[in-house]
């Protein structure tokens, strides 16, 4: 089936970017500040860990609804005045992104699972969600290294896609507007 590009991006393609580029702004910091609190701050520290959870279950959602969406809707035509190369490292970019997005909740889901201190996942701090592995040492120092790498890998990609959707826009293109106001 041939996608007939439409004019702009729909409304919720446009409302699922911009939250989505909110929770994983919000989910990075969180995990890194919820991890180096001492364990005297064990309240704020439960509730910042439960949050991130939340944050970042929420993000693998709405991924899955993003490229559903995007599978049925397609996406506007690239600027004319881009040459093919740029086309073609902007769409990595962007199937980079959403593979990012999709498997550093996972892995993180993973880490919450393995991890020794068996703390259960309440996504909005009521809904448990339930760790279909158990606990293990070994995996859990895998996994929370793989996690912080892949997230780190998100943050930075993300960040040089904003500069360059940034610089775009002061170079005259539609690129950002498009997915401001559609
Ligand atoms: C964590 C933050 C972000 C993530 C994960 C992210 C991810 C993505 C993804 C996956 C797409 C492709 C959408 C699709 O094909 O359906 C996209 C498009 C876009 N993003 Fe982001 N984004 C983030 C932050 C930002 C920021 C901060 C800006 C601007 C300052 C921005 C500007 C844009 C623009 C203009 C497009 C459309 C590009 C085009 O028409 O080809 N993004 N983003
Ligand atoms: C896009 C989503 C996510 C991002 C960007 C993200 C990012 C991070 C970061 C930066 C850390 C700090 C790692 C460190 O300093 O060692 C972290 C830790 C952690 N994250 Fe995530 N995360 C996401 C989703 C999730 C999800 C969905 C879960 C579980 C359901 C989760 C569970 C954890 C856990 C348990 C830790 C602590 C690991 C430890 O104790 O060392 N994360 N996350």
């Amino acid at each position: 089936m041939v996608i007939e590009p439409q004019a702009s991006w729909s409304r919720l393609q446009r409302r699922l970017h911009w939250t989505m580029a909110a929770l994983v702004l919000l989910a990075a910091p969180m995990g890194v500040i919820m991890v180096g609190l001492p364990f005297r701050d064990l309240l704020l520290k439960f509730v910042l860990y439960q949050l991130h959870k939340t944050l970042g279950i929420a993000v693998f959602l709405l991924v899955l609804v993003q490229l559903s969406v995007h599978s049925w809707r397609g996406r506007p035509a690239w600027d004319s005045s881009l040459p093919a190369w740029q086309v073609r490292a902007a769409s990595a970019v962007h199937v980079t992104l959403f593979a990012l997005l999709a498997v550093t909740p996972f892995v993180g889901y993973l880490t919450a699972a393995t991890a020794p201190a068996k703390i259960p996942t309440l996504f909005l701090g009521v809904i448990p969600v339930p760790h279909l592995v158990g606990t293990d040492p070994v995996w859990f120092g895998v996994l929370r290294q793989v996690h912080l790498a892949l997230a780190g890998l998100l943050v930075l990609l993300a960040c040089g896609h904003a500069f360059i959707a940034v610089q775009h826009h002061r170079h005259g293109k539609a690129t950002l507007i498009r997915m401001l106001r559609g």
